[in-house]
């Protein structure tokens, strides 16, 4: 994790997708910044056994199993969350799928619902539930998670930055409308990033690390940890003043 720290102490934040990827990395930086933390996640063993080794070392977080492509699961976890710690404070939305790339006129109907459900739908669930306690607090920070696909097309990838690009549309349509409950709502714009869901596309042969890594001004790919630093920092005090903003995490890939 990059040096900055915060003390999230007393506040609670809610991350799906959070059992793995960059999912994973920023419960673990809110955890260890003392936040109370709700993974939420699909594959319920993966958050119960981080939550289980992040309690037993002294830190507050519980798994709740949730479906975001599901409106009442959603509500259901939003509403643990805060039976479980008292309030809703920060939120990193960003639970989502890829799928193999297509040639556009092949793509299948069920594909493109497939990814929708998850990346655009999903988000819509969350951002409303999380709203509604935030609304009634007077304060929160929502975090989305679009991609570098949110501002740049992708050639075989056409749903998946459509998604992308319709994440940063309801980030900045909810920044304008929540400004006045005292709520900020940004979107992180990734670039490639070494998670399980780069390795399944690396082991498909849907990725080369080596040229994705030339490819980009800083010569690498990104880690996780790189993304909870970007997730913290827009839900913390420092960034007070921003909201509606998508910000490339993406070592200069979207500059060029
Ligand atoms: N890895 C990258 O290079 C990259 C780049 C840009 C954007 N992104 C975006 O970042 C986010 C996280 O990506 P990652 O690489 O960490 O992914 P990942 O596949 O490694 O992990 C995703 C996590 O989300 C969970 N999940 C998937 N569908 C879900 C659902 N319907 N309900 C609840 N949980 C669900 C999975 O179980 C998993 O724990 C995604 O929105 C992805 O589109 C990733």
């Amino acid at each position: 994790m990059p040096e900055l720290t915060y003390d999230f102490t007393g506040k609670t934040a809610f991350v799906t997708g959070g059992s793995a990827g960059m999912g994973e990395a920023t419960v673990r930086a809110f955890a260890e910044a003392g936040a109370n933390v709700a993974i939420v996640d699909r594959d319920a063993d993966s958050a119960n056994a981080l939550a289980e080794e992040l309690t037993l070392g002294g830190l507050k977080a519980i798994a709740i199993a949730c479906d975001v492509t599901d409106e009442d699961q959603v509500a259901s976890a939003v509403r643990t969350t805060v039976e479980a710690f008292g309030s809703l404070d920060m939120a990193f939305n960003n639970a989502g799928i890829m799928l193999p790339p297509v040639d556009s006129a092949d793509e299948t109907e069920e594909a493109f619902d497939k990814i929708v459900a998850v990346n655009l739908k999903g988000v819509w669930a969350s951002m409303k539930h999380e709203l509604k306690q935030m609304r009634h607090q007077g304060s929160g920070a929502i975090v989305n998670c679009s991609s570098l696909g949110g501002l740049v097309g992708g050639n075989g990838r056409t749903t998946y930055h459509a998604t992308k690009h319709g994440v940063l549309g309801q980030t900045k349509s909810v920044a304008l409308q929540y400004g006045k409950h005292g709520v900020r709502v940004n979107a992180v714009c990734p670039g490639t990033i070494e998670t399980p869901m780069v390795a399944r596309m690396a082991a498909g042969g849907e990725l080369d690390r080596d040229a994705a890594a030339a490819g980009v001004p800083l010569g690498r790919l990104g880690r996780p940890d790189e993304i909870a630093a970007a997730v913290l920092w827009l839900c913390s005090d420092a960034a007070s003043y921003v909201t509606g903003a998508a910000l490339p995490v993406d070592a200069g890939h979207t500059a060029q």
